[in-house]
């Protein structure tokens, strides 16, 4: 068992430490958010993931976990350091790095003897170079016989499904530059018997970034493809099975819809396509992705007014506020992003997620939130659903059909199926397939 300092106790860094605490490591949590540490020491979670309640509170009674706000206590104590701090998006859509590069600083400070310093959070292509660089500035001005080294292992893990997807990964990517370093992480890793690549830092580092855009890239085809099936009345889902079924395609990412959002997708996007600037490669395919998936919203609002007209003053029920489901994340939310374009249209928005609606308050204001589902539709003009939970499918919809003023919905993620919507009635709209009438 090896003592673990994982910095960042956001969405990667927290899952990181309770799950390699959960595999029986001891692991130090680090966040410099003093009231985020004394919520977790109180048992209470920055933010929704399924299941990690309670993981961390059998890691922190079993002794394993620990929080901290002292970078210096948590490296003194590990021999691998992984970095998990947040790397947001700047103006330019360059990726800011300052907190990564604090970090480093304090972990040169730290340092006392070996370490393994990870790279986990998603970074540019020679990040890895600059940490080696800033930490050997400083401890070998200290003491020129400390030995670190500097690795790169970018996590993979999906909001919603982040414990099962980090504790059963479909691969695990390490980028190293020496042997110490490479054995440490095999046997860190061993247990999770995945496939493994082994490769340099900078192959390790373009691996996440390229994963990430492409399934962007993905997604915005998908998208494409949808607007030429509205256009010839033919079937997206079908589509997507149809090309979804070769080995080589896949059918995984290739939901149509109102676009891709979070905090990575298109954040991750826009620092690859400045790293590609940078580099003097063409990334122009890339900036189409980002065009398709900014047209999404604006496509999704005509298609609104087409069947609505005016939207000035209309009444318009929102099912869903994050930026996908089975996550309280509001940030890059497509939903939200709507939602705004509804406001500057003049309508009134009402608007109900399950687990979103306290974030979505701090951040949109001028509409009304919801205490049910069925509140949201009450008098309304008409229906939209903006983000896929589960429970929206799986509501009364003949009750929902008599509670607005028409029966009229817009499914911007394909939740419902056009012929039960249909059959109850409905006049539905959806991505990608034909519209069906009810009435
Ligand atoms: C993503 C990557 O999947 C993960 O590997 C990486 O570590 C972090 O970024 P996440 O941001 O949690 O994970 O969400 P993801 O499930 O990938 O969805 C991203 C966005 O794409 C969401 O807005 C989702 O609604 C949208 N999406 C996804 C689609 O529009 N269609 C799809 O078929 C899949």
């Amino acid at each position: 068992m090896m003592n673990i300092c994982v910095i960042g106790a956001g969405h990667v860094g927290l899952i990181t430490a309770a799950c390699f605490a959960d595999l029986g490591h001891k692991v130090w949590c680090v966040d410099n958010d003093a009231k985020r540490i004394a919520n977790l020491k109180k048992g209470i979670m920055p933010f929704y993931e399924p299941g990690l309640e309670q993981l961390t509170a059998s890691g922190v009674q079993k002794k394993h976990l620990i929080y901290t706000t002292s970078i210096k206590e948590a490296v003194k104590k590990s021999e691998v350091v992984f970095i998990a701090v947040g790397t947001p998006m700047k103006e330019n859509g360059e990726a800011d790095l300052v907190a990564v590069e604090n970090v480093v600083i304090s972990i040169g400070e730290a340092i006392n003897e070996y370490k393994l310093i990870v790279e986990k959070s998603t970074v540019p292509v020679e990040t890895g170079t600059w940490i080696r660089k800033t930490i050997s500035e400083i401890v070998h001005r200290r003491d020129p016989k400390i030995k670190f080294d500097v690795a790169s292992n970018p996590e993979f893990l999906r909001e919603g499904t982040a414990i099962a997807d980090f504790l059963k990964p479909d691969r695990i990517v390490v980028g190293v530059e020496s042997k110490r370093a490479e054995q440490i992480l095999r046997q860190l890793y061993e247990p999770f018997k995945a496939p493994m690549v082994v490769t340099n830092i900078h192959s390790s580092e373009i691996i996440k970034h390229a994963s990430n855009s492409f399934l962007s890239l993905k997604i915005s085809f998908i998208n494409m493809i949808a607007d030429l099936c509205e256009k010839k009345d033919a079937d997206i889902i079908k589509v997507a099975e149809g090309m979804g079924l070769d080995p080589r395609i896949g059918p995984r990412f290739f939901n149509a819809g109102i676009g891709f959002g979070g905090f990575c997708f298109p954040k991750d996007l826009a620092a690859f396509i400045h790293i590609g600037d940078k580099a003097g490669v063409n990334f122009a395919l890339l900036r189409e992705v980002e065009r398709i998936n900014e047209a999404r919203k604006y496509q999704f609002i005509r298609m609104i007014k087409d069947v609505l007209w005016n939207l000035t003053d209309k009444k318009l029920g929102v099912f869903g506020l994050s930026f996908k489901a089975n996550t309280d994340d509001m940030r890059y939310s497509p939903a939200a992003d709507v939602i705004e374009l509804l406001k500057s249209e003049g309508a009134h928005v009402t608007a109900y997620d399950p687990e979103a609606m306290e974030l979505a308050k701090t951040m949109i204001t001028g509409i009304k939130y919801a205490k049910s589902p069925y509140d949201v539709v009450k008098g309304a003009d008409a229906l939209l659903i903006l983000t896929e939970w589960d429970q929206f499918a799986e509501l009364d919809y003949s009750r929902i059909a008599k509670l607005l003023k028409k029966p009229v919905v817009f499914d911007g993620r394909n939740l419902l199926d056009p012929v039960v919507m249909k059959k109850q009635g409905f006049q539905y709209y959806s991505i990608g397939r034909a519209p069906v009438n009810g009435v």
